[in-house]
């Protein structure tokens, strides 16, 4: 009787029970991968996913300077230059008279009369701060505009399918709302923190704000990101076979860890920190000043606790700093368990190390960011490197991703099984743990049938 047909006998039995039973000598089976390919039923039209794709990562990377660019305009105490907000109007001042007119308009607001007017700003000084807002507008404008004008192009030639239309729109209307929510984060610092419960009363955004407009923008990349890389990306069922899923199942869930446990915390506590400017709070590292963490004297008594989380400058640096070591820690650790994965892709191990790589240098930047708070560049740098480690990690779980049930329905149904007692040691890795619930029960019901 051959293999199948002595498996068929035993339907009643578990699928564990009915392997561990038998005992075979030659390990060998057929992988004949047919693709399932996701991309042409949901996304795009055939032949069409390389323009989309490559439109997707053309905006996702200009989204990424446009971070880079909000934070510069942070570092350098520019936002608050542009008082008023002209959706209608592009290009800066033309003459002498319209820049003081602009200038006196930015004199009404606390941040001259409390700040700059005390350091001497003149008109000169003037026009460099707001020529970093104005260019970070008009860069905010024109991500809307090679978002927009392409979109329309591919909705018309008929390109995206309804799925992928509704994903554009829901992120055209999101990347919108981005837009009023700078606006609304920079009317928090127009006003007179006297009057605000803020901690902090220089002339600043309100560092909730500014987190929630970061943390905006973060989704944003990430999300056009990630469909770029779906579109541009073989589809996963060309690389997963019978004998790597179960590593890649694995890495994954490290990943997943990663991904949905400490890391948007940090970038969470990373947001209050650089909103606070509480990186001038304390310039040591690993210790804070004479002790090695924060005590009861560090925390201010009157604020509601919670509070000295999001505005006591040292608490907040310092939470963010200790939690980036914890991530950091638990990733490096999780060398050794990817080091396991004997059957993990080249590609797959290589974006695990890029994701290590990235944490690192991030780490390194943000002791230096400690050690000397002052040079924007360095501070600037750290952000770039936050929005660096976001890619690695996206594009190590995208090397990773689920394969769709019915790849493992096809594969599970080319294989002629001669060694059993090699495909039972398979699919006990091919447990709940490593795959997820829909693809085990698929390969149970497809073994069950042999
Ligand atoms: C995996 C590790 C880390 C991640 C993902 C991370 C992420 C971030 C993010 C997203 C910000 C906000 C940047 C901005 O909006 O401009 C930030 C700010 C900051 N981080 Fe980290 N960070 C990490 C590690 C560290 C470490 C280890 C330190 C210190 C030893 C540190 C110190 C700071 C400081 C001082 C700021 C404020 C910088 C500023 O004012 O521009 N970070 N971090």
């Amino acid at each position: 009787m051959n293999t199948f047909a002595k498996l068929a006998t035993q339907k009643s039995h578990s699928l564990r029970q009915s392997l561990t039973k038998r005992n075979f000598s030659q390990h060998s089976f057929k992988e004949n991968p047919i693709i399932f390919n996701k991309i042409n039923e949901f996304y795009v039209i055939k032949g069409k996913e390389r323009v989309v794709g490559l439109w997707l990562l053309g905006v996702s990377a200009t989204v990424f300077s446009m971070i880079i660019l909000g934070g510069y305009t942070r570092l350098t105490r520019s936002g608050l230059s542009m008082v008023k907000w002209h959706p209608h109007r592009v290009g800066l001042p033309k003459n002498n008279e319209e820049w003081e007119a602009e200038f006196d308009e930015y004199k009404k607001f606390p941040e001259w009369y409390l700040v700059n007017q005390h350091k001497g700003m003149d008109v000169e000084g003037f026009k460099q701060i707001y020529f970093i807002e104005w260019a970070h507008r008009i860069l905010g404008r024109a991500i809307g505009g090679v978002f927009m004008g392409p979109l329309a192009y591919f909705w018309i030639r008929g390109y995206l399918q309804p799925r992928m239309k509704r994903n554009l729109l829901l992120l055209l209307g999101f990347g919108a709302f981005q837009g009023f929510a700078g606006w609304w984060m920079v009317k928090s610092g127009l006003v007179n923190k006297e009057q605000t419960k803020e901690l902090d009363k220089t002339p600043n955004v309100s560092p909730y704000r500014l987190t929630f407009h970061a943390y905006n923008a973060y989704i944003i990349y990430g999300v056009l990101f990630w469909m770029s890389l779906h579109l541009l990306r073989r589809p996963q069922e060309a690389m997963i076979t019978m004998k790597n899923m179960a590593d890649h199942n694995a890495m994954r869930k490290i990943l997943g860890r990663a991904a949905h446990g400490l890391f948007p915390i940090v970038l969470l506590t990373g947001f209050f920190t650089a909103g606070i400017q509480g990186r001038f709070a304390v310039n040591t590292f690993p210790k804070v000043g004479p002790h090695w963490f924060y005590n009861s004297n560090h925390f201010n008594w009157d604020i509601p606790f919670w509070k000295n989380f999001t505005e006591n400058k040292l608490v907040v640096q310092v939470t963010h700093r200790t939690l980036a070591v914890i991530f950091s820690l638990l990733a490096i650790k999780s060398i050794v368990e990817v080091n396991k994965l004997a059957n993990l892709s080249p590609i797959a191990r290589k974006s695990f190390y890029f994701f290590i790589s990235a944490i690192i240098l991030q780490v390194l930047i943000g002791m230096h960011v400690v050690w000397f708070p002052n040079p924007v560049p360095l501070a600037n740098s750290h952000q770039a490197g936050a929005v660096t480690l976001l890619t690695a990690l996206l594009f190590a779980m995208h090397t990773c991703r689920k394969v769709d049930p019915r790849h493992i329905k096809n594969l599970l149904g080319k294989m002629r099984v001669e060694d059993p007692q090699g495909f039972h040691n398979m699919m006990q890795k091919f447990n709940k743990h490593t795959m997820s619930k829909k693809e085990y029960e698929y390969a149970k019901k497809e073994f069950m049938q042999k």
